[in-house]
């Protein structure tokens, strides 16, 4: 019977709902989903909804995680260009890939990270397995924390974090806690608040680290800070899980970008890490991306990468052909792979050039407000220290469309439209 099918799903626990809900599914014959209550808009799609309404041409949006070029346009890079015009000339087929992706991805992307002169690729430690861009690993590595790791099932974040760290360790089945990280006092990083909280993590958990370019807040620890964190790590036998979805897009150069995570194998630490190549090869759409684990020995980097296998099978079956071949192209061929390098630089160092310019415009502004921190922070975003009511006003007065907690997307910043937004920003924080 149709009705007492339908309560049977729902206390079944896949579905939250109360005692009207059950009783509006029995009584509107016909209809399963009428106790579906609509959701809550994402926050930042909900940002690029609003600035699309707005007609002020003037507008700026300065929500999106995504690079933009100097017209404020997307942007392909060159290299991935060829690399898509000597993949059409190949005629390749449209095969399902093996579940973990194509060898050769896996190995170029570890090498990516690590570098190429790695020990611990050369001794085998690594089980990498393609990933449906950056999100897709941090769940394929959520999912396997779940199903394998020993110790408490609390992953430790950052304050604050990526806006989806939080629900894809929770969907994953892990609690969610805390450490210090962002320092409204002086809009940069809290070394001694992060230490004092590393140190009370109870041994054995997991702790996640934004590899570089921190987001929200566009601020990282400095190579001796790393250092000292990477000491308590150690010390508190804890478990370090990098996410690195910015590689080569905050610096402008791929090995100090990764140089974090350099450092903790360095210093002897098993790590978890999550590769993207939305930002740094502009793949966005192409969900590209790699999670690894690079273990104790050999021996246990083949039984956790055959066990990752078995938790994707049901998720996605295998990963799209597409965009790992574009990576492939590009990391194999040597001379293109040179050109990439140059094109993230280039990214790199619009962003960077972007952050002198709107720092000098509010100064000649006349803000008397110290905006040090906007070329201090790295990567695509920056944490400006606006308030709420400031971004409001900012959205309202002027069009410019940004996070509530004042973040602005540095990629959507242009050397067109910077003293306008410098204008914006010192009239509603003088
Ligand atoms: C910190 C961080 N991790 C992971 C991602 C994942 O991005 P994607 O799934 O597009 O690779 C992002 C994207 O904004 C990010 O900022």
């Amino acid at each position: 019977m149709v009705p007492s099918l339908r309560i049977a799903s729902i206390s079944g626990g896949l579905l939250k709902c109360n005692q009207n809900s059950i009783s509006a599914v029995v009584t509107r014959a016909g209809s399963w989903w009428s106790h579906v209550e609509m959701g809550p808009p994402d926050a930042i799609l909900g940002v690029t909804e609003a600035f699309k309404k707005d007609t002020n041409p003037k507008k700026i949006n300065l929500g999106v995680g995504a690079y933009r070029d100097d017209n404020g346009k997307p942007y392909v890079l060159p290299s991935v260009r060829k690399a898509e015009e000597k993949m059409a000339s190949k005629k390749m087929d449209k095969e399902y890939s093996p579940i973990s992706g194509a060898p050769d991805f896996c190995k170029l992307s570890i090498s990516l990270a690590l570098g190429d002169d790695s020990e611990h690729i050369k001794n085998g430690l690594c089980a990498t397995t393609q990933s449906i861009s950056g999100t897709g690993a941090l769940r394929i590595g959520a999912a396997f924390l779940n199903a394998f790791f020993k110790g408490p099932k609390d992953v430790y974040l950052p304050t604050p974090t990526w806006g989806n760290h939080i629900p894809i360790m929770k969907h994953s089945g892990l609690g969610v806690k805390t450490y210090r990280y962002y320092d409204p006092k002086t809009c940069g990083f809290d070394f001694q608040g992060a230490l004092q909280d590393l140190a009370k993590i109870p041994e054995g958990s997991v702790v996640i680290f934004h590899a570089c370019a921190h987001n929200p807040t566009g601020v990282d620890p400095k190579p001796e800070q790393w250092a000292e964190i990477s000491k308590v790590v150690k010390d508190k036998k804890l478990f370090p899980f990098f996410d690195m979805a910015y590689q080569g897009f905050a610096s402008g150069n791929v090995d100090k970008d990764a140089a974090a995570v350099r450092l903790f194998l360095k210093d002897g630490h098993e790590i978890a890490l999550c590769q993207s190549y939305a930002k740094n090869m502009g793949l966005y759409g192409e969900r590209a991306g790699a999670f690894s684990l690079v273990t104790g020995s050999k021996d246990e980097a083949a039984k956790t990468l055959s066990q990752i296998k078995i938790l994707i099978r049901p998720m996605y079956s295998n990963p799209p052909v597409n965009g790992s071949r574009i990576v492939m192209e590009i990391l194999s061929d040597p001379g293109l792979k040179k050109e990439w390098l140059a094109d993230v630089k280039g990214m790199a160092d619009r962003i960077i050039g972007v952050r002198t310019q709107l720092r000098d415009n509010l100064k000649k502004e006349g803000s008397s407000k110290n905006w040090e921190h906007i070329t201090d922070q790295i990567g695509m975003f920056c944490f400006t220290g606006m308030t709420h009511d400031q971004v409001e006003r900012l959205t309202k007065e002027f069009s410019v469309y940004l996070t509530k907690d004042g973040r602005i997307s540095m990629a959507g910043v242009t050397s067109k439209n910077v003293e306008y937004l410098a204008h914006a920003m010192h009239q509603v924080t003088k």
